[in-house]
Formats: C-alpha cells, structure tokens, sequence
C-alpha cells in the first residue's frame, strides 16, 4: 500500500509512458508505475548504494527487474536524451531538483513531463519551470502523517489544458493556512533584526501572507477558529 503522497505523483503519470523515478529509494513509485500500468518502462536512479541496492530487492521481489533497470547515480546523468517521456522527483528539496534538472538540459529536453514533488521552495521551482518553458498543467495536494505535500505537473505544451486538482482539493484550506503559519513564523524572527526588516525578502513575505490572505477569503470560511490563522 503506498501512501497518499506517492499515489498523487502516480496519478498525473500518463498510462503507458516511459518513466524516470530520480532518488527512487525503495523503489515503491517505480514498482507502483509499472503494476498500474502507468509505465511501460522505468529507469529508477539513486545516488546512494544503500537505497540503490534496496530498490533493486524490492523490484525483483515484484518480479518487475525486467522492466524497471536501476542505476547508480546522480540524478537524470545516468539517462541517455530521449530514454523517457516523463520525469518524476520526489520527496527531495527544491533546490535539488531544480541542480538535478539543470545539470541534465538535455535530457530533461528530450522530457515531455515533468512530475514534482518537491519538500520545500515549491515556488522557486515553479518559477524554474516558467522560465525553461515548461506549463504547469496541473496541481495536487496530498497528505501523509499529517503533513501537507504540493504535486506539480508541468508539459512542454504551452497551450495544454489546464485541471489543477489542488483547487477542488479538501487539502487546500488546511495548506493554505499552514503556509500562512510558517510565513508568520518567519516574519516574526525577522523583525528581531532591522537589517532583516529593511530587506526585500521581508517585504516579499509579507506580500505572500497577503496574497494567501486573500485567496484564504476568497475561499469563504478559511480558519475562524482552526489552524491558528485569523482574517485580518
Ligand atoms: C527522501 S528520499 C525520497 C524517496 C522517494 N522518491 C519518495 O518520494 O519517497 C530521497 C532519495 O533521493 C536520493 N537522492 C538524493 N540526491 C540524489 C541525486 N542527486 N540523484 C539521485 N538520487 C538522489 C536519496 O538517496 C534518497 O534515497
């Protein structure tokens, strides 16, 4: 049973597609893609022996050692241009995925989807993607052990439609208010120092908070008594 982070990554995988699993660790998504018909094929790849080597248990315990070809190394340089239409990276920080991305131009070109999961800086890799003419096609959230993950979708298409699951999704409220939280948090500790009061990060944060702040409104009854978020 995989849990409910994993299957969202899973979900915006076409069926049949040729699949990159980067930093697979036990190799649960590549095996899950290949047993859901999702992936035709899956290059899994980890940086580490340790997990490299518990992937490649896992997926001939599965039986899919024939489908699924493991390989040691740094992220998508291990991937020839044009071994897979789709890429996925999960459970890693957004400054690593978007290293991993740029030290493999090639064969994140040769990509037609890229599938993110990213633990942190989710925006700076939206923004990575906008700027490398990518269009984020869709958006989920999904939840495990109480936390709050963000799943992006992004195609080659600049015209694709457009679904973003996040926007229906019974997630959005709690996301957005603990994204307030933590904003707050952040902005508390920086007004302790006026340099970091004076600086455009601080005044950057202040404008998200606002920004989410409205869209919590826009959303009718976002946190009038949980969450720890008020309407000012
Ligand atoms: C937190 S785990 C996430 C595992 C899995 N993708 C998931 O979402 O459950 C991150 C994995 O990425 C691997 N990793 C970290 N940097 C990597 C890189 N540059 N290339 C490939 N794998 C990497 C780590 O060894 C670790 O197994």
């Amino acid at each position: 049973m995989i849990d409910s982070r994993i299957q969202a990554v899973l979900n915006f995988v076409r069926a049949g597609s040729r699949v990159a699993d980067i930093g697979a660790d036990h190799g649960y998504l590549s095996i899950e893609l290949v047993k859901r018909g999702r992936a035709a094929r899956v290059i899994a790849t980890e940086k580490n022996l340790h997990p490299c080597e518990a992937a490649r248990k896992n997926i001939s315990a599965a039986g899919f050692g024939g489908v699924i070809d493991v390989r040691l190394g740094d992220g998508l340089q291990v991937l020839e241009a044009g071994e897979v239409d789709t890429i996925c990276i999960a459970g890693m920080g957004g400054a690593l995925i978007q290293k991993i991305f740029d030290d493999a131009p090639e064969v994140v070109q040769s990509a037609r989807q890229l599938i993110v999961q990213p633990m942190n800086a989710a925006d700076k890799i939206r923004a990575w993607l906008a700027a490398n003419a990518w269009t984020i096609d869709d958006e989920d959230l999904a939840e495990s052990a109480g936390i709050i993950y963000e799943i992006i979708s992004a195609v080659k298409a600049p015209d694709a439609p457009k679904i973003f699951k996040r926007e229906s999704s019974p997630l959005l409220q709690k996301f957005l208010a603990q994204r307030i939280d933590k904003l707050e948090r952040v902005l508390a500790e920086m007004s302790k120092s006026p340099v970091a009061r004076a600086s455009d990060k601080f005044s950057a944060t202040q404008a998200e908070i606002a920004d989410l702040r409205r869209l919590c409104r826009a959303r009718v009854s976002c946190y009038n008594g949980g969450g720890g978020v008020d309407n000012a």
